[in-house]
């Protein structure tokens, strides 16, 4: 169903409308949204556990935050968050979900991004986003995250991966490689570390986990 409804608004020259439409359609329901884990998702958790993330004082910002787990969590580590997504549906659910959060939430566009400053975050997140975004739209938008980071900031990525030669898919699920991801290194970041796995979900999905620093 979410793959036919990405693939209609695709197919009208809409290829950001649909995530709206989801979450309205959700009524609610996170079982209606595929990626609502309701909790903070392990790829990230596992990256944080074994790095020292310096959080006192420091900026970070979840780009296309869903249902604001991962937002939660950093500023559980003390970061001042701001998160942001497209969707006013999902946002308003964040705000519902959180009513005490320290989280700025806000509804912005990727490549719109309004009051977001420039240069201004520490720490970016940047979970699943890039590939629900169609392959015409990934390059802009790694430039545009590119630009939100402080210098000496640290960007973490996590996405559907593929080898260059692979279809890059359809629908909701766009999958990125190495080379696609490049994309970052050309808008003036550095690539700090790849890892290339399966992850936990069955069936497991390929995922590149990657840290960035300006
Ligand atoms: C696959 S979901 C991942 C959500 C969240 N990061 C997670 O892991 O649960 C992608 C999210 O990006 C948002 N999104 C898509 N295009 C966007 C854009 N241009 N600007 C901001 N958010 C966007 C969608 O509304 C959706 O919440």
């Amino acid at each position: 169903m979410v793959k036919q409804l990405a693939e209609e608004y695709i197919a009208r020259g809409d290829p950001l409308g649909w995530h709206e439409e989801l979450y309205r359609l959700a009524g609610g329901d996170p079982a209606v949204i595929p990626w609502a884990d309701m909790k903070c998702n392990v790829n990230f958790l596992e990256w944080v556990q074994r790095c020292d993330l310096h959080s006192e004082g420091k900026t970070a910002l979840v780009i296309g935050c869903g249902l604001g787990d991962d937002a939660e969590a950093l500023a559980r580590l003390n970061f001042e968050v701001t998160a942001f997504d497209i969707s006013p549906t999902a946002i308003e659910w964040c705000r519902k979900r959180f009513p005490d959060s320290k989280v700025r939430y806000l509804v912005a566009d990727l490549f719109e991004p309004g009051e977001l400053l420039q240069r201004k975050y520490d720490f970016i997140l940047e979970v699943y986003t890039l590939q629900v975004l169609p392959p015409n739209l990934q390059q802009r938008a790694m430039s545009c995250i590119a630009h939100f980071l402080t210098d000496g900031g640290t960007l973490l990525v996590i996405t559907r991966g593929r080898d260059d030669e692979e279809l890059h898919g359809s629908g909701m699920h766009w999958r990125l490689s190495h080379g696609d991801l490049n994309g970052f290194v050309k808008s003036g970041l550095r690539e700090v570390s790849f890892e290339d796995y399966m992850d936990q979900e069955d069936p497991p999905v390929r995922r590149f986990r990657v840290e960035y620093s300006r």
